[in-house]
């Protein structure tokens, strides 16, 4: 399978490579500084020079054309302001789900963020616009007529992987590992026929391969 994944040099997102490529898969994605680009190409990872917000639809669909899937992992991280965050995490993955319909891909997993179930802490203005952007980012998806799946992950830590997690209709979030939550989406790929859901998931005990089977129809 060839996946292309919008913010392969982040976290997340090199985790996802990294697993893709160990499983026999191609990757591809965006990446917008060319040191970034040297660093991922030294182990092994194919990337494409561009920009999300920068580039229009159908520069999108251009680069995308040809894989089977897309995942969108990108994310401002609230570095340059609210802008950013309406731009990258709140307008980003209808725009990318405009230029996969264009491309003709139907498969596209986007990384959300926990929801409600966590949110009785108190969090800072940047965070709520945070979380609204990224609500918008989930609705534009659903709206389309995608095979889309929306992975809602916990707070995302960087400790190696426990292979193992709690994914579900619902959760009480905590922490998860990036590693885990590559893994999961690595095997949501896998599975077609889990499609059109929205999926919570949280560090848990049940190995992630039986977790995303136990989630097909
Ligand atoms: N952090 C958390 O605790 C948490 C919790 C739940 C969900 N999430 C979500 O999980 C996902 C992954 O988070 P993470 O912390 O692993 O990500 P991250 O390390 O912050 O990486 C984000 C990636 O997005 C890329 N990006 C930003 N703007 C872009 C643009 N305009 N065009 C192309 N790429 C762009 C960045 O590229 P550059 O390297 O060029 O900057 C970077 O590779 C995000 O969607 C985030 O919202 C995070």
């Amino acid at each position: 399978m060839n996946v292309f994944i919008i913010g392969i040099g982040g976290g997340v997102g090199v985790r996802l490579a990294r697993q893709l490529t160990a499983r026999g898969n191609r990757v591809d994605g965006l990446v917008r500084q060319a040191a970034k680009r040297d660093e991922l190409a030294a182990e092994g990872i194919a990337t494409t020079p561009g920009d999300l917000v920068a580039m229009s639809v159908a520069e999108l669909a251009e680069a995308m054309r040809g894989n089977d899937a897309i995942v969108f992992t990108a994310g401002a991280g609230g570095r340059d302001g609210p802008e950013a965050t309406d731009q990258v995490d709140g307008e980003g993955p209808g725009k990318l789900a405009a230029a996969a319909e264009l491309a003709g891909i139907r498969r596209f997993v986007l990384v959300s963020v926990f929801p409600e179930a966590w949110r009785e802490r108190r969090m800072n203005e940047d965070f709520e616009h945070y979380m609204v952007a990224k609500k918008h980012a989930e609705t534009q998806l659903v709206l389309t007529a995608l095979d889309w799946v929306i992975l809602r992950p916990s707070a995302l830590r960087n400790e190696p992987g426990a292979g193992t997690v709690d994914l579900g209709l619902a959760k009480v979030h905590e922490e998860i590992r990036r590693d885990d939550v590559a893994v999961t989406i690595a095997e949501l790929l896998r599975q077609p026929t889990v499609n059109r859901v929205i999926l919570e998931v949280t560090g848990g005990t049940t190995p992630i391969e039986g977790a995303v089977a136990a989630m097909k129809p």
